[in-house]
C-alpha cells in the first residue's frame, strides 16, 4: 500500500449547514438502554470543546501549508468540525437544558482539557508559536479523527439503533455526524504528515488518545446517568458496555481496541478504513443535510 497517495475518494469538502429540533426527543432516546444513551450522549459533552480546539489548531497550521489539495481539504475539514461542534452544543443547550440536565460541571473540564493542556499555553509553558507543539496537536487530532472515523462507520452500519427505535433526531444527528467523518477521514492524517509528524510521534498519540478517551467516555457515562431524571440502575462499566453491545447499541470493544491497534501500523492510512460511498449515499438521503442542502426548510 502506498501509504503517502491521496485517498481515491478524495473530493472538495462541503460543509452542511445542518438544524436539528429536539423538541419531541425524550431523554433516554434509545428506549430501554439508558446505559448506550448515556455513553453516546458523552459525544455531546466532548465535541463542542473537542471540535472547536480541532479549528483553533488548523487555523494555526493553514499558513504553514504548502500542498494546495491537503490545504482545500484542511479548509474544508474545519468547516464541517465547526458545525460539528455547534450542533452538539445544541443538544446540551435544548435537549439537556430542557429536561433539567446541567451538564456544565462536566463541559467546564472538558474546556479546561482541550483551551488549557492542549491548547498554547499546556502548564504554562509558552509553546504556542512552536512548530514541533503545532505538530503534536495535529497528531492528536489525526489520532482522535481515527476514532471518529471509527466511530461514524459503526454508526451508519447500526441497524440495532434502528430496530431499538431510536430518536429519529439524535440518530440522523449521529449518522450525519458519522458519515462527514468518514468523508473527511483522511484530512487530519494528511495534514499531520504533511508537517512533518512521524510514525513515532502518531503511535506515542495514539498511546495517549486511547486511554484518555476511554476514561472521559466512562466519567461521561457515569455523569450522565446521574443527571437522568429517571434516575437508571447503574451497570458496572465493562458489564454495562458488553451488555449494549451485545444488543448492537454500542460498538464492540474488541472491534474498539482492533481500530486502535491498527493505526500502530506503519503503513497506516485512514483511506483503506471505512466507506465513503456508504457515507455519501447516507448524506443524501439525511433529512437534516438534505434540508440544509434546499436551504435549511427544516420539517421534523
Ligand atoms: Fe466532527
Ligand atoms: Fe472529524
Amino acid at each position: 500500500m502506498d501509504t503517502n497517495a491521496p485517498t481515491a475518494a478524495r473530493h472538495e469538502l462541503q460543509p452542511r449547514h445542518v438544524k436539528f429540533d429536539w423538541q419531541q426527543t425524550p431523554v433516554q432516546w434509545l428506549p430501554g438502554d439508558p446505559f448506550a444513551t448515556h455513553t453516546i450522549n458523552v459525544l455531546h459533552l466532548l465535541f463542542p470543546a473537542g471540535e472547536m480546539w480541532f479549528c483553533r489548531v488548523y487555523n494555526k497550521a493553514l499558513p504553514m501549508v504548502t500542498d494546495p489539495v491537503v490545504h482545500a481539504d484542511a479548509k474544508g475539514f474545519m468547516r464541517q468540525e465547526a458545525i460539528h461542534s455547534r450542533s452538539h452544543e445544541g443538544v446540551i443547550k435544548h435537549y439537556y437544558a430542557a429536561h433539567g440536565m446541567d451538564a456544565k460541571p462536566f463541559t467546564q473540564r472538558i474546556d479546561r482539557l482541550f483551551s488549557h493542556y492542549l491548547g498554547e499555553k499546556p502548564f504554562g509553558l509558552n509553546v504556542g508559536k512552536s512548530r514541533f507543539w503545532l505538530r503534536q496537536q495535529l497528531g492528536i487530532i489525526a489520532s482522535l479523527e481515527h476514532f471518529f472515523g471509527y466511530l461514524g462507520q459503526w454508526v451508519l452500519d447500526a441497524k440495532a439503533l434502528d430496530e431499538a427505535k431510536a430518536d429519529p433526531m439524535m440518530l440522523d444527528l449521529l449518522r450525519w455526524h458519522g458519515a462527514e467523518e468518514v468523508e473527511h477521514r483522511s484530512v487530519a492524517h494528511d495534514l499531520f504528515t504533511h508537517m512533518g509528524g512521524t510514525y513515532f510521534e502518531r503511535s506515542l498519540h495514539m498511546l495517549i488518545v486511547m486511554p484518555l478517551l476511554l476514561t472521559l467516555v466512562f466519567q461521561g457515562n457515569r455523569f450522565m446517568m446521574k443527571l437522568d431524571p429517571a434516575q437508571p440502575k447503574q451497570p458496572g462499566f465493562v458489564r454495562g458496555w458488553l451488555s449494549s453491545s451485545r444488543k448492537g447499541h454500542l460498538p464492540n470493544l474488541l472491534h474498539v481496541l482492533s481500530a486502535a491497534t491498527r493505526y500502530f501500523s506503519p503503513w497506516f492510512h485512514p483511506g483503506a478504513e471505512g466507506n465513503t460511498q456508504q457515507a455519501m449515499a447516507y448524506l443524501e438521503s439525511s433529512p437534516a443535510a438534505s434540508a440544509a442542502a434546499h436551504g435549511g426548510n427544516f420539517k421534523r
